[in-house]
């Protein structure tokens, strides 16, 4: 028994040290929470992962598709925010992040942008950088190859193990009412490379367009305006899962997105906190207190308890 102890911590040891940006708890990506605590009453809504759990692809092992994916979202070699990704809805249920955009700095790049994929979702061993779907898809074939894994199974090729992982493009592509929402928004960035690492999938949602392009990025843009005086401003924003999905059953429309923020002083203490809340479609964000927020998304999700900062950024 006790040798059975030991080899586990050892087999937990080996995955995670390989591994270090798909983590227990975001270890690796704790500063951007108010005091590195974690939101809570989140973990236990995702939806189990998509792949067929009597023939998974042979480079995958049942115990690295728990969902939900504590994602340390990494752009070129460094870290720049953290998502609740899940793998059942392939959409995050968070992303935290500090906004560092201040009403006197403009943002430095509009251009369009592609969004990337998550190799690791698919393979943890591959790195946590984000790609676009061709270089991951070559990168899974080159360690299908050093692997010997046979891509004579549709298990096993890129074009199945992508889009079972994660949504894609191809889901959110020519959508009349579902755009490509961010939930960590390029907005909320000055420097490019932190814009830049918010373009992925597992940073997206399915959002109302109107939504999209009217009332919410209205409210991301007067949050900017929040974070005037504020040392650190730490956000918090996320959805309610939805009872509706786009292309069939791929990825699932949210019924409300929702966000909250906490300002911080040069010595970590609060200054101010809010939140906003708003149903998937055309209408006005509500703006409300946190502890509003918290109780209509305990409802919302049908949990008991939900807390986004410590102490509710008190
Ligand atoms: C992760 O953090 C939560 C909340 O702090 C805690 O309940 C849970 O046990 C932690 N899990 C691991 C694997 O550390
Ligand atoms: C930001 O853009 C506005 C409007 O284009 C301009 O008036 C302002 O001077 C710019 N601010 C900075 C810091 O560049
Ligand atoms: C961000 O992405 C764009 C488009 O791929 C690229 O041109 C740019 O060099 C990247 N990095 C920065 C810092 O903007
Ligand atoms: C969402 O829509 C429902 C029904 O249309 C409405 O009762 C509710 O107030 C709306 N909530 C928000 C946050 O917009
Ligand atoms: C919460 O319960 C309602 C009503 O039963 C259901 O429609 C909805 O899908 C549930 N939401 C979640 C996140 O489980």
């Amino acid at each position: 028994m006790k040798m059975m102890v030991t080899m586990g911590w050892l087999f937990i040891a080996i995955v995670h040290k390989a591994e270090p940006f798909i983590s227990d708890n975001f270890t690796d990506c704790r500063n951007f929470f108010y005091n590195q605590m974690l939101p809570d009453g989140f973990q236990d809504i995702a939806l189990s992962h998509r792949f067929n759990p009597l023939d998974l692809p042979d480079g995958i092992k049942v115990e690295e598709l728990s969902s939900p994916v504590y994602i340390c979202q990494q752009y070129g070699n460094k870290i720049y925010f953290a998502s609740l990704y899940d793998r059942g809805r392939r959409v995050p249920l968070y992303s935290a992040y500090i906004l560092d955009r201040r009403s006197s700095s403009n943002s430095t790049n509009k251009r369009k942008h592609n969004f990337n994929i998550e190799p690791q979702l698919v393979y943890r061993q591959l790195d946590g950088t984000i790609l676009r779907e061709y270089s991951t898809k070559i990168k899974i074939g080159k360690y299908n190859k050093e692997h010997g894994i046979s891509e004579k199974e549709e298990k096993n090729r890129p074009h199945y193990l992508i889009p079972t992982s994660q949504a894609v493009d191809a889901d959110y592509y020519k959508n009349k009412h579902y755009g490509r929402g961010h939930v960590n928004p390029r907005g909320h960035h000055v420097d490019g490379d932190k814009q830049n690492a918010t373009f992925t999938f597992t940073n997206v949602v399915p959002m109302n367009k109107d939504l999209n392009n009217g009332n919410w990025n209205q409210y991301e843009n007067k949050m900017i305006g929040y974070a005037d005086g504020c040392t650190t401003m730490y956000v918090v924003t996320g959805i309610v899962p939805g009872n509706n999905w786009i292309k069939g059953d791929r990825v699932n429309i949210p019924s409300h997105v929702w966000n909250a923020y906490c300002c911080v002083d040069n010595n970590g203490k609060p200054i101010r906190s809010g939140a906003g809340l708003v149903n998937n479609t055309k209408e006005m964000v509500y703006e409300i207190a946190m502890k509003e927020l918290q109780m209509q998304l305990t409802n919302l999700l049908n949990t008991t308890h939900i807390a986004i900062f410590q102490n509710n950024c008190a």
